[in-house]
């Protein structure tokens, strides 16, 4: 008799386990994202700044970041680096439990058309689009021209 409430619990908890995984992957399981890190380098010219940002998704299914937008720039386009070359791209996946990197050196955001230059100190209003999750808007630090975020200064 004990062994068979035994066994009976083990297979309860299964069934359980087995309910929560396909609650989460059906419907209510879609992206969840949040946008860290945010900075712009001081620009040395007067129409160009670059902008870096990372984007996590913490939900089970993947998005796509199809627009940026920002106050103080006429557009802003998405890049990648590829062999040292940038290729301009209309849109980047945000993978499932996974994370979208723009730095330097890599994936940036390039604000083309400035209306202003930003300097060190202030914040320039970033608008992001997904497919699914619709528009995120991060305030957008300006930092120094050779900020790295590795060492904060
Ligand atoms: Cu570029």
């Amino acid at each position: 008799m004990r062994r068979r409430a035994a066994l009976t619990a083990a297979a309860l908890a299964a069934g359980l386990v087995l309910t929560g995984c396909s609650g989460s992957g059906s419907g209510a399981g879609g992206a969840e994202l949040s946008v860290s890190g945010p900075y712009m380098p001081q620009p040395v010219s007067a129409d160009m700044a670059a902008g870096f940002l990372t984007i996590t998704n913490a939900g089970g299914a993947r998005d796509e970041l199809t627009s940026v937008s920002s106050d103080v720039a006429g557009r802003v386009t998405m890049h990648s680096t590829v062999g040292g070359t940038m290729e301009e791209k209309t849109s980047f996946v945000v993978p499932a439990h996974g994370r979208l990197v723009f730095a330097s050196g890599g994936n940036h955001l390039m604000f083309e058309g400035l209306k202003r230059k930003p300097v060190r100190g202030q914040t320039v209003t970033v608008r992001l689009t997904f497919a699914e999750s619709g528009t995120r808007t991060v305030e957008m630090p300006v930092k120094s021209a050779t900020y790295n975020p590795t060492t904060g200064h």
